[in-house]
């Protein structure tokens, strides 16, 4: 592929699959597209910035006569669609803005594909990346496949279940070619301290509260980053048009159980006295219609492309926690300002 266009290439995954495909194809040049929303952060690709193959574009998903126009201009051979509003509390406390860039937004990508890719599409691919949260929630038993029924239950998985069926109907209706993949819970260096273990670390570094919602029992499937990236960059080279891709770690964790794993490595790696973090849990109101359990079976992707998750978790939570340590500039410059509102509104004012 000459030319791919990446949204979102400034946020959390964004910024590995950026990295990636800008290191491992120096002949294809990479345009990352990015609002730069309060979590998307230029200063996770300064390693890779001055690379003669990356371009970045200030531009905002939603302009739907900026994106025909780029989309005129340049001949993408692919999108990699990763722009989205992604934090499942602020859709609680805001779905609008939710419906916006993640079902408006990419319905104006797909319109400006369609429109501006010649037909019938040779060579083109239009790759949406998506959640298992769209999925639902799972019960004490089962896994999501790609054939399980959509039931999203929080208004943002209900906006990125309906992104994904605006795709697979471009690709029905207008025969656009699309590929999906739904992955579960990621974690990993440059992760905005909203999610779970970002906040987590750095409240553990300040000495804050660690509020776990309800009674810490649900359960989630985690997998680091960089898996997922190498993922998102096989599924775009073999996978099938109009085909879906489940995306998981093989590694369920109730949230309590990697809480007590991260005050441990927390407490090793600050050479603070054991136990220390441990005494910062505080159970907190559970978060609203909140899903009990997800699970991926990754089997389709093993079987078909022959993918495998490459870290064990304690050797990926270790890694994200250096990384968080020695990344403290990082960590101040998202946490200052506007952060401040957020986490008052969310955990001090409940
Ligand atoms: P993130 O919130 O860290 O980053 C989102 C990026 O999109 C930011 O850089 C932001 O500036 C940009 N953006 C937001 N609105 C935009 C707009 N209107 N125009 C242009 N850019 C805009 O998200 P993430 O956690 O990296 O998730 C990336 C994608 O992967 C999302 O589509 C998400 O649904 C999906 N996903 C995330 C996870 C996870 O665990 N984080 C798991 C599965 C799927
Ligand atoms: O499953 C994939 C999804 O994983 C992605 O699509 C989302 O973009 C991503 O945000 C993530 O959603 P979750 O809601 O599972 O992630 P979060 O880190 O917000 O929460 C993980 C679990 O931890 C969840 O059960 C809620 C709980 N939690 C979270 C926070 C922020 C707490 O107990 N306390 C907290 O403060």
């Amino acid at each position: 592929m000459k030319k791919i266009l990446i949204t979102g290439g400034a946020g959390f995954i964004g910024s590995h699959v950026v990295r990636l495909m800008v290191n491992k194809y120096p002949q294809t040049q990479v345009y990352n597209l990015d609002s730069l929303t309060y979590a998307g952060n230029l200063a996770n690709l300064t390693d890779i910035e001055l690379k003669p193959n990356y371009f970045f574009l200030k531009m905002d998903i939603l302009d739907q006569e900026k994106i025909n126009s780029l989309f005129e201009e340049h001949h993408f051979d692919a999108v990699l669609h990763l722009a989205a509003e992604s934090h499942v509390d602020r859709s609680i406390t805001n779905p609008l803005e939710f419906i916006h860039t993640n079902i408006l937004g990419t319905v104006n990508l797909l319109n400006a594909a369609r429109n501006f890719w010649n037909k019938p599409y040779e060579g083109k691919r239009f790759y949406h990346i998506s959640t298992d949260e769209v999925y639902g929630s799972l019960g004490s038993e089962g896994l999501f496949t790609e054939t399980t029924a959509y039931d999203p239950r929080s208004p943002y998985s209900a906006s990125k279940a309906s992104s994904d069926h605006f795709v697979r109907a471009y690709h029905h209706t207008y025969g656009l070619p699309v590929v999906i993949s739904n992955c579960s819970n990621n974690y990993g260096p440059n992760q905005f301290p909203e999610k779970l273990i970002p906040l987590f670390i750095n409240n553990i570094i300040q000495m804050k509260p660690l509020p776990v919602y309800g009674k810490g029992e649900n359960v989630r499937d985690w997998l680091y980053v960089e898996d997922h990236a190498h993922a998102i960059d096989l599924i775009l080279q073999k996978g099938k048009n109009g085909e879906t891709y489940n995306i998981g770690g093989h590694n369920e964790w109730k949230n309590i159980d990697l809480i007590h794993i991260l005050c441990k490595i927390m407490d090793k790696k600050l050479g603070r006295e054991p136990g220390h973090s441990e005494t910062l849990i505080t159970y907190v109101k559970d978060r609203a219609g909140h899903d009990l359990r997800y699970a991926i079976d990754a089997g389709k992707l093993q079987r078909e492309l022959g993918w495998e998750p490459s870290l064990q978790f304690e050797e990926g939570l270790e890694k994200t926690v250096d990384w968080y340590l020695n990344n403290k500039a990082w960590l101040e410059q998202v946490t200052s300002g506007e952060y401040q509102n957020f986490y008052h509104q969310q955990y001090e004012k409940r």
